[in-house]
């Protein structure tokens, strides 16, 4: 798919996202996608790093997946991503298809803990976008899975909910084999790397 295709197609499903999330009362019922401009961040980041093996943590309906897949097209890279909810990971995987990028995804149906507790694969790029409240438990895998020369774990929300981020953000500071950024994009995106 060409890169003006995609970005047309894409910006399309997103209002799609949008609009389904506005008629939602309830949080947990909401698709909750990342913003467009931390997707175009993303996108340039695995460019860039030229990215090969990404991770992703809560896929939702795969709007971040398919930024994710459109670089990593670029750079003959696989996405790892894992979602919960088996209904979602389903929308998810029909939009790849559509967009042709589902041969650079694998879906994963899991309890993203439960995954990461048996990986043992590195990855250059983890994106974390899950449900806040885990992140803590998360952060005892994570450090384990990422490519220890210029791997990074890219974590969302962290200025729009930053309170509840707050002990993530505590424990993984305190860590001194890590240095850490935060970027005023979209949410607020929290970049990790080992020093
Ligand atoms: C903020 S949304 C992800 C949005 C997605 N990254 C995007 O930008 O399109 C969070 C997703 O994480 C999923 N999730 C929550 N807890 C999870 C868990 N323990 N394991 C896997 N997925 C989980 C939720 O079902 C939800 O779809």
């Amino acid at each position: 798919m060409s890169g003006l295709n995609f970005l047309s197609k894409i910006e399309t499903l997103y209002q799609q996202f949008k609009t389904h999330d506005a008629t939602q009362s309830d949080r947990l019922n909401r698709y909750r996608n990342i913003e467009p401009e931390s997707a175009e961040f993303l996108n340039i980041f695995i460019r860039a790093q030229q990215s090969r093996h990404i991770l992703e943590i809560g896929t939702s309906t795969g709007y971040s997946t398919l930024w994710l897949a459109y670089a990593a097209q670029a750079t003959q890279g696989k996405i790892t991503t894992i979602e919960i909810d088996v209904a979602r990971s389903a929308m998810a995987q029909k939009n790849a298809i559509e967009f042709l990028l589902d041969d650079h995804i694998d879906f994963i149906v899991s309890d993203a803990q439960e995954y990461l507790r048996h990986s043992s694969e590195k990855f250059d790029l983890i994106l974390l976008d899950a449900e806040r409240d885990a992140y803590c438990e998360y952060w005892r895998y994570l450090p384990h899975l990422l490519n220890e020369k210029g791997g990074i774990l890219i974590v969302d929300n962290i200025i729009s909910h930053q309170t509840e981020v707050q002990a993530f953000l505590d424990l993984v500071q305190s860590d001194t084999t890590f240095t850490t950024t935060t970027l005023p994009i979209g949410a607020g995106l929290f970049l990790v790397t080992s020093l």
